[in-house]
């Protein structure tokens, strides 16, 4: 052994030919914490001492070869100071242009994924061989920064500036064979000849047949490309990353910049330029929220992950009703691999909910996501039925009939007779109590709700709402079955509107009061937009579906009637009159047309603004702050409410259900975290300027706490 560490080791394999294996102590997965990276310093500064080291592979002693930094660390290293952060930064390039200046041949042994600085390590080796298993690339742009460990010094060095563009700008993950054409890496091989291959190519560098010092110096020098044509490259790129990533996504752009800004610098200065750029990002609020967002992730998967113990296994599932929800619960369901008994009363409904799993399952197919096998496979694991004949080998039912409470329970009783008496039922409605419902169920601890999104198959995320008298046993098997739909589960609490309905119905109160006080619709959707979200509040009402919306508003105005209740007539009940549904009927707030894939476009609708005149002020602008705050601000004070209420256990969970649930920016990071970037105390201040509006805007005792505490939801 030459050297042993927490994290790597150098050992001899044969003929002076060293392995550096990263195997990271106590963890499943290789990541560059900050302690990684000094061992890594000190087992390079070992193989250099050691004369007897004459060329080196490096390795990983895990399935995967190294995931990337360690993003538990960023929160707290981005928060240094500039000189720190960027201090911190150079160190690690020194350590990483350490190993490139080995002075003898290198070659990383790539067996499982490589991303970010995982992938970045191995730019800095002579030459990359990839087991057919793995994957490399370089995501950063996905938390809002660039790769800062040289990747867009050495990538565009290596494959080219305008590849490198492609590759740091999606922040894709590419497969060994495109990784193999891009130039980004020399070989690809079987998993069991990895090592072995990656040996030989040491010994021919050893051999004088492969000039790995030129392969070292072509990474250090300036990039190969006559100015004219840089310039081409670098405009034309620009442009198109400009487009891709939208107005909030500064990253991509940033790393055009930067590669261009260094193209014609050698490696040392052009790492000094890419630090730079790279503490900018480090410090912007995207930046903060994205990588909040991913440790949020984390979270709900340990949280999950911990009560999966005591889940009962679902292998065998059915849906009650095969109308729009039914038929995508079906299709989500045989597509993950649960068999489901799909059963409705009618067969057309069974029909309707077949055919539009197909549409899906033949979008795959032409996508080339898909075979016909696997989908003919997939379409036998739907089983449509108009009896309860097979019901009693089904570990967990999704009701999904019509939106009415005495339909819902006399379906759920008939269910529970038919079924086992392990079985688990859930209901997916979106406004009725989960407790009213269990009222009469005879096993009420084994029900609960699960509450999908429209469309099923896009939506991510599955409200798991538990009822007075769940089981913690009934919440975990039905967090599984989630998560083995493909969906993200947020467990909460029982309280008219869930969680995400009771927050985006306030949202929508803020969009009628604006309205009503001379707000032009077509300007709050623009202006909501721009801030980030997938549609405006209009077009969203138009889509949900303005009697849907009509029913729900109902049921929050009763059910919290101190702030709720409506005391005037609004837009979308003008709407409602007049018979325009939204989208379901081609008109709304705009007005419904078919393109030429057979797809609703929204085209604006002149007459609507005579019928709006019954209820609103005479049209005026307004600022578009003013527009932000009157429709963020009731939607955050609800989030805070949740919150209080016990509805949501978390901060991370109350955040990642809006954005999973009803697309909330997601470089905004959720609306806590939204309220911790504007500052509690300006939050608070900002909500009692429009407090007069209504109730919806008024802070909670315990927010005006936090802002006189000057505390922050995510500490
Ligand atoms: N559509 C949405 O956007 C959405 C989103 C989330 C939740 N939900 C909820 O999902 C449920 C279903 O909504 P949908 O939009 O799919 O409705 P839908 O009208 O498209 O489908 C309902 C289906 O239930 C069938 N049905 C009625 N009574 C039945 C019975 N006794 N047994 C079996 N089948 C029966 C009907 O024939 C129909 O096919 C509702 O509770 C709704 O609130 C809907």
């Amino acid at each position: 052994m030459i050297y042993q560490g927490k994290a790597f080791r150098v050992l001899p394999v044969e003929d002076g030919i060293a392995e550096l294996q990263f195997n990271l102590e106590g963890e499943s997965v290789n990541k560059f914490s900050h302690s990684a990276i000094e061992d890594l310093d000190a087992a390079l500064e070992a193989i250099r001492a050691d004369e007897t080291v004459k060329g080196l592979i490096l390795t990983s002693g895990k399935d995967v070869f190294i995931v990337g930094a360690d993003i538990n660390e960023f929160t707290q290293t981005f928060k240094q100071d500039d000189e720190t952060l960027l201090a911190g930064v150079m160190a690690v390039n020194k350590v990483f242009s350490g190993f490139e200046d080995l002075d003898i041949p290198t070659v990383a042994a790539v067996n499982g994924i490589a991303l970010g600085g995982g992938f970045e390590i191995c730019l800095c080796a002579d030459y990359r061989v990839l087991s057919t298993a793995a994957k490399v690339g370089l995501p950063e742009v996905k938390l809002g920064i660039y790769p800062g460990w040289g990747g867009t010094v050495r990538l565009p060095r290596l494959i080219g500036a305008d590849n490198a563009v492609e590759w740091i700008a999606s922040g894709k993950e590419y497969r060994p064979d495109a990784a193999l054409k891009a130039g980004a890496v020399d070989a690809v091989v079987a998993p069991e000849k990895l090592k072995d291959s990656a040996v030989a190519l040491v010994r021919r560098c050893l051999d004088g047949e492969l000039d790995y010092q030129a392969r070292k110096q072509e990474k250090k020098g300036k990039l190969k490309l006559p100015p004219i044509e840089s310039m081409m490259v670098f405009e034309t790129s620009s442009a198109v990353v400009k487009q891709q990533a939208g107005p909030h996504m500064l990253a991509p752009i940033a790393a055009v910049k930067t590669i261009q800004k260094h193209a014609f610098m050698d490696r040392d200065k052009a790492l000094e330029v890419e630090a730079k750029g790279f503490l900018k990002l480090a410090k912007s609020s995207v930046c903060n929220a994205l990588v909040g967002l991913f440790l949020n992730d984390q979270f709900l998967k340990k949280k999950a992950k911990e009560s999966a113990s005591i889940a009962a296994e679902t292998n065998k599932a059915a849906v009650l009703g095969a109308g729009i929800m039914g038929g995508g619960i079906a299709y989500q369901s045989a597509l993950k691999g649960t068999p489901i008994l799909m059963k409705d009363i009618n067969q057309e409904g069974l029909d309707l909910g077949l055919s539009e799993a197909t549409k899906l399952l033949s979008k795959r197919v032409s996508r080339g996501r898909m075979d016909a096998d696997k989908m003919g496979s997939v379409l036998n694991k739907i089983v449509p039925t108009l009896s309860y004949g097979d019901f009693e080998g089904v570990d967990v039912v999704v009701e999904a009939v019509v939106e009415n409470p005495k339909v819902k329970k006399a379906v759920l009783a008939d269910v529970e007779n038919q079924v086992s008496e392990n079985a688990v039922l859930t209901s997916n409605t979106s406004t009725i109590s989960i407790n009213e419902l269990a009222r009469d169920l005879k096993r009420p601890e084994q029900f609960c709700g699960m509450h999908f999104f429209n469309p099923v198959h896009a939506m991510p995320l599955v409200e798991v709402i538990r009822g007075e008298k769940t089981s913690d046993a009934t919440v975990a098997t039905v967090v599984e079955y989630a998560r083995k739909m493909g969906k993200t589960p947020v467990v909460v609490n029982d309280c008219p509107g869930f969680m995400v309905n009771r927050v985006l119905f306030p949202y929508f109160g803020g969009f009628s009061a604006l309205v009503r006080d001379g707000a032009d619709f077509q300007q709050v959707d623009k202006v909501m937009e721009r801030f980030g979200w997938p549609m405006g509040p209009a077009y969203l009402m138009d889509v949900v579906g303005i009697d849907t919306g009509i029913h729900a508003e109902g049921v929050m105005s009763e059910g919290y009637p101190d702030r709720m209740k409506r005391d005037f007539k609004t837009a979308i009940d003008v709407m409602f009159e007049n018979q325009r549904f939204g989208q379901k009927n081609g008109a709304g707030f705009y007005q419904y047309e078919q393109d030429k894939k057979g797809k609703p476009k929204k085209v604006v609708d002149e007459a609507v603004y005579d019928l709006l005149s019954e209820v609103c002020a005479e049209r005026k602008s307004f600022d578009d702050e003013e527009i932000i705050a009157r429709m963020m601000i009731p939607l955050c004070m609800e989030t805070v409410r949740t919150l209080e209420d016990g509805i949501v256990d978390s901060v991370a969970e109350a955040d990642m259900a809006l954005i999973m649930g009803i697309g909330f920016p997601l470089f905004r990071g959720g609306a806590l975290k939204y309220i911790d970037s504007l500052g509690v105390a300006e939050f608070v201040e900002l909500a009692d300027k429009y407090a007069h509006i209504s109730p919806l805007y008024a802070p909670t005792d315990k927010l005006r706490e936090m802002a006189r505490e000057g505390k922050t939801f995510y500490g």
